[in-house]
């Protein structure tokens, strides 16, 4: 089963903002299924790895993008993508540590994360940058 279903309230309005996010949560659902089917140890570790760089790389260009235009709420928006990285590398430090990996709990954090996240901050941003 997919880590997170698309749903109707994590769209923006924005066609193109809309695939992107579209195609990061296809991405973030292709690692999961990998970890599903029984990777454990280095293999498990290097996913959660590019799951992380998936995500941070998202938020990157999004963080660029508003210094471009000098945007007044990068650093709130900022610290925001900081909080879900924070949690992905909490996860990653509870596998190394205890060799546990709870991935119910990490979609249903994700899925709240983005619902919040999508709707207000960056349709906030995408709406100045358009
Ligand atoms: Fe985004
Ligand atoms: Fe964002």
């Amino acid at each position: 089963m997919a880590l997170l279903t698309w749903r109707k309230e994590y769209e923006l309005g924005l066609a193109d903002v809309d695939h992107e996010h579209r195609e990061l949560i296809d991405l973030i659902n292709q690692i999961h299924q990998q970890l599903d089917a029984g990777a454990r140890g280095d293999a498990a570790l290097d996913l959660l790895g590019e799951l992380y760089a998936q995500i941070a790389s998202h938020f990157a260009l999004e963080e660029q993008h508003m210094r471009t235009i000098d945007y007044k709420e990068l650093d709130d928006h900022k610290a925001d993508h900081e909080r879900l990285l924070d949690r992905i590398r909490d996860l990653m430090d509870e596998y190394e540590d205890n060799a546990t990996l709870d991935l119910h709990a990490f979609g249903v954090d994700l899925d709240a994360w983005f619902l919040v996240h999508f709707s207000t901050r960056d349709a906030r941003f995408h709406r100045a940058l358009h």
